[in-house]
């Protein structure tokens, strides 16, 4: 949705990106298998990214590094994973049929559509202009394609419609979902009572997510198709719970990027202003981060009220009151959630780990991940692929290794590109056997971001590893 704010947040450039453009990131990505353009053979889809064999590894260790930290670790939430096509009556009530649109203008000579408020010029902008019809003539914004003229705003809903069943008729519109929230407010008596928890409680999902979106891009920070990672606690109603609770949940999601390696100061908060938020919302801060393109919404934090409980009560008939025992008052609880993206938390990661440093003359790429996020824990390497009873003693470890953890064995380059290799797809350990290791039955494990190398016994591999990932786990 529409947050005008953003673009005009202050000087984007007083902290420097991790990287100062995309290229590098967009070329690694689909050179080693971490993301790939939807449909490429037939020319692509916009806005539609697929994950290879290595982004597929990181995106489920950054979604389950967030089951962990949002379900494992707390005894006060519980998860769910509702269907994306829900009854078309969620989206009206929810507001999303009505609000859930973005201001699109038009040019009148090369007909290209853009989103208003991401027109150069739109920056200072505000919401009441960006629904207003001489907004075009007022602020003289020109299609920035070929100066043409600019068509009025009008509202464009961002919600992929379809049709249920086999007549396509008004009857059997229904809507993929843009968000998972909905899902957790509508089987909120259910968990509650199926699970017994009281309040304050939360349920946690993770899921595909839609929006036609006007001008999507950055890779993947903006798609039609992505994943969400969203948390609804259910509070008491009233200002001083959900305040209580929106000073606990703001720090602890901005220090989940953080503890998984997010440089700090590529993060901050930023709280939108009483015309920007969203439909349901009271209030809504963001943890932004320094993209290449500009501080960028990673995550919200949003006071929904009652807002969504109430009208899904009303429009159902359903009675969604809690009773509190500890009161023994009937009440709609209000909501504070913590609404996330899968894919744009892992561009993230992704971004951020990327380092270029000069090793004896030549530049070493290596991707600095959280050693629980990267794709593959260890590669295990032979020093010599000639001497079959080394590469068998590889097969081996690495047999081993792989009951417990993401492991890869590798011989098709000389050790030193080996490594390389390894760096540049984020492999936190590379254990190389040796021609002494068929004697001594040791071998070596190398560090990918000191690049220090450690002689361990064959029986130990498996626990070093095992302790060195226990260790670095937040
Ligand atoms: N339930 C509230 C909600 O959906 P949102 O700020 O619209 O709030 C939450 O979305 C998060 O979902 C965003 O912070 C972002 O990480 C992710 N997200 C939203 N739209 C996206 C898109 N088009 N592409 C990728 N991620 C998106």
């Amino acid at each position: 949705m529409t947050n005008p704010r953003s673009a005009a947040a202050p000087d984007p450039n007083a902290v420097a990106p991790a990287v100062a453009s995309l290229e590098p990131i967009v070329s690694l990505s689909k050179r080693r298998g971490f993301v790939y353009p939807s449909s490429e053979i037939y020319g692509g889809i916009n806005a539609v990214w697929d994950y290879g064999p290595l982004g597929v590894e990181l995106k489920n260790n950054v979604k389950r590094a967030w089951w962990r930290a949002m379900v494992q670790e707390r005894d006060d939430i519980v998860g769910l994973d509702a269907g994306i096509l829900m009854h078309p009556q969620v989206w009206v009530t929810s507001g999303h049929v009505g609000s859930f649109s973005d201001p699109l203008v038009e040019c009148a000579t090369c007909h290209r559509r853009y989103r208003l408020d991401e027109l150069p010029g739109a920056e200072s902008l505000t919401v009441a202009d960006l629904a207003d019809p001489s907004v075009i003539e007022r602020h003289h914004l020109v299609c920035p394609n070929d100066a043409g003229p600019l068509s009025a705003p009008r509202q464009f809903n961002l919600m992929f419609q379809t049709n249920m069943g086999p007549v396509q008729d008004e009857g059997s519109v229904i809507y993929f979902r843009p968000e998972t929230a909905q899902g957790s407010y509508v089987n909120f008596k259910n968990v509650r009572e199926s699970s017994r928890k009281k309040i304050p409680f939360g349920i946690a999902q993770i899921g595909k997510s839609f929006r036609n979106e006007i001008s999507p891009g950055n890779f993947v920070f903006r798609m039609r198709e992505f994943e969400q990672m969203e948390m609804q606690y259910f509070l008491p109603p009233g200002g001083p719970a959900a305040a209580a609770a929106f000073d606990e949940w703001l720090p602890r999601r901005r220090a989940w990027y953080e503890a998984y390696g997010v440089d700090p100061a590529r993060l901050r908060l930023r709280e939108h202003e009483p015309d920007e938020l969203a439909h349901y919302a009271k209030k809504a801060v963001d943890v932004e981060y320094r993209f290449p393109f500009g501080w960028k919404e990673l995550e919200g934090v949003h006071n929904r009220g009652d807002f969504d409980l109430s009208r899904h009560a009303a429009a159902s008939g359903q009675n969604l009151e809690y009773f509190d025992p500890a009161t023994e008052e009937h009440y709609i609880p209000w909501i504070v959630e913590t609404a996330g993206g899968a894919d744009r938390a892992t561009f993230t990661f992704l971004i951020d780990s990327y380092r270029e440093e000069e090793v004896k003359g030549e530049t070493r790429v290596s991707l600095a991940l959280h050693p629980e996020l990267a794709p593959y824990k260890v590669a295990v390497l032979p020093l010599l692929k000639k001497r079959p009873e080394i590469v068998e003693l590889c097969h081996r470890i690495k047999d081993d290794l792989k009951r417990d953890m993401m492991s890869v064995y590798d011989d098709t380059a000389a050790i030193g590109k080996l490594y390389r290799r390894q760096d540049e797809i984020g492999t936190p350990w590379c254990v190389t056997v040796d021609v002494d290791s068929l004697e001594d039955g040791a071998v070596t494990i190398r560090d990918r971001d000191s690049m220090s190398q450690e002689r361990v016994g064959l029986d130990h591999v498996r626990r070093v590893i095992l302790e060195r990932l226990a260790a670095a786990r937040p």
